[in-house]
């Protein structure tokens, strides 16, 4: 086992890069540092690392997860990165079919609401647009209804809202409509966004889609004006998030994964979320952008008075 002492963090990184090739997915490597809770300026050892970030952070960079460390001596703590399995992911999967998402796809493993860079900016967009003030929300690709969960889990006054989540994903739909039987006020439809206008759905107060708009099967900028011109009411909002990450083995890795790419690639995702915000601030709409993982663009109309 390696103990690293004085290297620098590219001969860190290095030295392991080297060694994890040599594993096959699921196996660990271990390592011992300096502590990163001792104090280097109290200490004559001074630690590489100067906390457990660092190493979550080294982790992904290596496509590995990091396991909980073992203090070894007063000074010294093993570290444990298990390698990850790349070709454990839904990004590979290039079928465009319908159930690509479905309830026993890759995609179906991944636990998103579970993951504090989804969850926090996404209650906080939800804050922001004032839910609890909306009487029509409609959410795109809804997959089996995380989105609508995460929403009766922190809000309160919600049942005079309508919620309506749709999905192409006939299996996802079906697990969303037996998640929330009990409450009338939610409604599912397996149906293809390309043909919203058949739904006959009218006006909404709030639109959310997170990860959908994206897909290869949509025209990203005709589907999202037809959104802004024929479902958004006037004075209504926006929460559209764009991920800035890929699924490796149930492991969020950040940087967005663009086809043809085999490292992360941004281009897509700044023009995109760019041309939203531009076309809406053009429409009278407040925007911001927060998120890491997830990139969050909110719109409120100038005119509804958004909360700061
Ligand atoms: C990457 S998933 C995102 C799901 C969910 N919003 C999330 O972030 O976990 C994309 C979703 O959009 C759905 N989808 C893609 N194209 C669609 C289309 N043309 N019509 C309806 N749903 C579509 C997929 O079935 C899938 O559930």
């Amino acid at each position: 086992m390696k103990t690293f002492i004085n290297e620098s963090m590219y001969e860190v990184y290095f030295i392991l890069k080297n060694e994890i090739k040599k594993l096959n997915p699921n196996e660990s490597i271990y390592f011992e540092i300096i502590n990163p809770d001792i104090d280097a300026n109290e200490n004559e050892k001074k630690p590489i690392f100067k906390g457990y970030k660092a190493l979550t952070n080294l982790a992904e960079i290596l496509y590995c997860k990091m396991l909980t460390p073992k203090i070894i001596t007063e000074t010294n703590v093993q570290i444990r990165f298990k390698k990850l399995n790349t070709n454990v992911s839904f990004h590979i999967n290039s079928d465009n079919n319908s159930e690509k998402y479905g309830k026993d796809s890759l995609f179906a493993a991944i636990k998103k609401n579970s993951e504090p860079s989804f969850v926090i900016p996404y209650i906080e967009a939800l804050k922001r647009v004032q839910l609890e003030h909306k009487i029509r929300v409609l959410n795109l690709g809804i997959n089996s209804g995380d989105e609508f969960e995460i929403i009766t889990e922190v809000f309160n006054f919600i049942n005079h809202i309508e919620f309506v989540g749709i999905d192409y994903c006939q299996s996802a739909i079906a697990e969303a409509k037996e998640r929330f039987k009990n409450q009338e006020n939610f409604k599912f439809y397996a149906h293809d966004i390309n043909e919203l206008e058949s739904l006959e759905l009218g006006k909404f107060d709030l639109i959310i889609s997170i990860g959908t708009l994206q897909s290869s099967n949509l025209d990203f900028k005709l589907t999202f004006m037809n959104l802004i011109q024929n479902y958004l009411q006037k004075e209504g909002a926006l929460i559209l998030g764009f991920p800035n990450c890929r699924w490796i083995d149930q492991e969020m890795i950040y940087g967005a994964k663009m086809p043809n790419y085999s490292f992360s690639e941004m281009t897509l995702l700044y023009k995109d979320v760019y041309f939203c915000k531009k076309y809406l601030q053009q429409k009278k709409f407040q925007v911001t952008l927060t998120g890491k993982e997830y990139v969050f663009l909110t719109a409120t109309a100038l005119a509804s008075k958004p909360k700061q």
